[in-house]
């Protein structure tokens, strides 16, 4: 493969920390309707390559990984579906216009490689676009779903992600819708089982139309293995529970533990994706993973959290300072509660029983997820939470609410707001209504991930510049209209497990007056590559840059 074609075009996730004084916004989203194919009857398990190894996927990955699954008990766990993503075909179709696995990569073909994860009781799960070609710049499945989806039943495959670069340049909602659709339909007319796995990075609301398009759909830009993106992405789905139930689930993106975080970030993240009953698709190294990631990854108590089978999401019952409780009601009557503390330092997390919807009942019993132990309490549900740690209580007793709407926030957060991330392929015009709002009187401050870079970078790299610095060949530029300029400087890193640069601290001098708006570009260049540029834009709710 050329280095041109290993330059994957950035796709620009912004995420506008609103610093301050933020009133939470619950997004609106439609209420829970599944696609109606049987599949995906609670989250998705599994493993998908991307996260650890990007382009370098093959046969023999995937299968000493599926045995890996199997070795390691996480099958037994709950772990299915074993996942490709992007750069196992080749790059053209063949003569009957069908797509060609990368023999090089895959000697027995995807249909091969299918049969021996079958053999091993698991399941084969397989990456597509809809568009004109894969953000790798393999082909794309627009106009040729039929064709392809037939293909892909006759591998034997029984998941597909399908992805939103080079999108012919669509960005209203019914071109998504119709993108989308024609792959739902197209799967359908093979009868064969297909778990179906949108990812437009929630750039059009999917948790408003994808309940009966897709049995899941990615509300975010891409993860990397860093607290920081972990908790943006947090925050970006945690207001979406109203949008999933069984069989259509809100994807905040693929697990990172393993690839970097500390242990109680890895803990965290896995106990906030089950809460919020995410797919959870281990995104690591398995075959070399420690002892410490498998058991994350194995705690059964904390897996049937999110396997549970009423299909509930867990909701942000409290938010302030940086300390969240969610609640998630089980199919038991138990209620599942998460006590996150995003702060740096140990602080004390407390809720109440009747808060997480239980009551009745003299005394209710704790029983902690992550040590085992129980404790019995009247109401007060607290504990000291480590920083960006996580306290996850399974709590019995009394009845619950869980029949009726769950509690939903009530408190402001001081450190972020969700909102869904503007964000472009670098062949498509940026969306026209990008969803961005920032707190008054707070800085313009962004933080971006540009996803999928040369593969030739092999050390993590942190940069603190201003305008544009190169690293290892690779020219980073932020580049600003008129009359704009870069204050603060910004930071950027590169992490050789995700494959991605984010760039994050980024501040803006001016005031973006409520209903203005302004575009900052993002250009990265190296040696004979250049990866087209990206934009964004913010707009204006009145805030001030510092
Ligand atoms: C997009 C997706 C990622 C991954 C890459 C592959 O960025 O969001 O999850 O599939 O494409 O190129």
């Amino acid at each position: 493969m050329s280095k041109r074609s290993r330059l994957v075009p950035g796709i620009l996730v912004l995420a506008l920390a609103a610093v301050g004084l933020g009133v939470l916004v619950l997004r609106a989203a439609a209420p829970a309707q599944a696609l109606g194919n049987g599949l995906a009857l609670t989250p998705p398990m599994g493993w998908n390559d991307w996260n650890a190894y990007g382009c370098n996927v093959s046969e023999s990955l995937v299968k000493q990984t599926a045995d890996r699954l199997v070795s390691a008990g996480l099958a037994a766990a709950g772990y299915q579906y074993v996942n490709i993503d992007d750069c196992g075909l080749q790059h053209n179709r063949d003569g009957a216009g069908n797509l060609q696995p990368d023999f090089g990569k895959f000697p027995d073909g995807i249909s091969g490689t299918a049969a021996y994860v079958h053999s091993k009781g698991l399941k084969l799960g397989i990456y597509e676009d809809a568009g004109t070609a894969t953000c790798a710049g393999y082909p794309g499945s627009l106009g040729h779903e039929q064709q392809d989806a037939n293909l892909f039943a006759s591998w034997g495959v029984d998941y597909l992600k399908y992805d939103n670069c080079n999108n012919n340049g669509s960005t209203t909602e019914a071109q998504y819708v119709a993108r989308y659709s024609a792959m739902r339909d197209a799967l359908a007319a093979t009868g064969r089982p297909i778990v179906y796995s949108i990812c437009e990075w929630g750039i059009n609301s999917p948790w408003t139309w994808a309940g009966n398009v897709g049995n899941l759909w990615r509300t975010t830009g891409d993860i990397s293995a860093s607290y920081s993106s972990m908790l943006s992405i947090f925050h970006q789905n945690v207001g979406l529970a109203s949008s999933a139930g069984p069989g259509a689930w809100n994807d905040p993106d693929m697990l990172e533990i393993g690839n970097g975080m500390s242990a109680t970030e890895d803990t965290t993240e896995f106990s906030l994706w089950a809460e919020m009953a995410a797919p959870l698709l281990a995104g690591d190294n398995l075959v070399n993973a420690t002892a410490t990631t498998l058991s994350i990854l194995g705690n059964k108590a904390v897996i049937a959290v999110d396997q549970d089978p009423l299909g509930r999401q867990g909701r942000q019952v409290s938010s302030s300072g940086g300390l969240d409780v969610l609640a998630k009601p089980l199919a038991n009557g138990d209620v599942s509660v998460v006590l996150f503390n995003e702060n740096a330092g140990t602080a004390t997390v407390a809720t109440t029983a009747a808060a997480i919807g239980k009551s009745g009942a003299p005394s209710y019993t704790l029983t902690d997820l992550w040590t085992g132990g129980t404790s019995t309490t009247t109401g007060t549900i607290s504990a000291s939470v480590p920083g960006h740690g996580v306290v996850m209580y399974r709590v019995a007793g009394g009845s619950s609410a869980s029949s009726s709407p769950s509690p939903m926030l009530t408190s402001t957060p001081a450190s972020a707001s969700p909102s869904a991330s503007p964000s472009r392929t670098s062949t498509s015009p940026s969306p026209s209504a990008p969803r961005s709002s920032q707190a008054p009187g707070a800085a313009c401050r962004v933080s971006d991930v540009i996803n999928a870079w040369s593969t030739g970078l092999t050390s993590s790299i942190t940069i603190t510049n201003t305008g544009s610095a190169t690293v290892n060949g690779w020219s980073l530029t932020f580049t600003l209209p008129s009359g704009q300029t870069i204050t603060n400087g910004w930071n950027a890193a590169y992490s050789p497990t995700s494959g991605q640069v984010t760039a994050t601290n980024v501040s803006y001098n001016g005031t973006l007056a409520a209903g203005a708006s302004t575009t900052i570009g993002f250009q990265a260049t190296a040696t004979g590559n250049t990866a087209a540029a990206t934009s964004f834009t913010l707009n204006g709710t009145g805030c001030a840059v510092g």
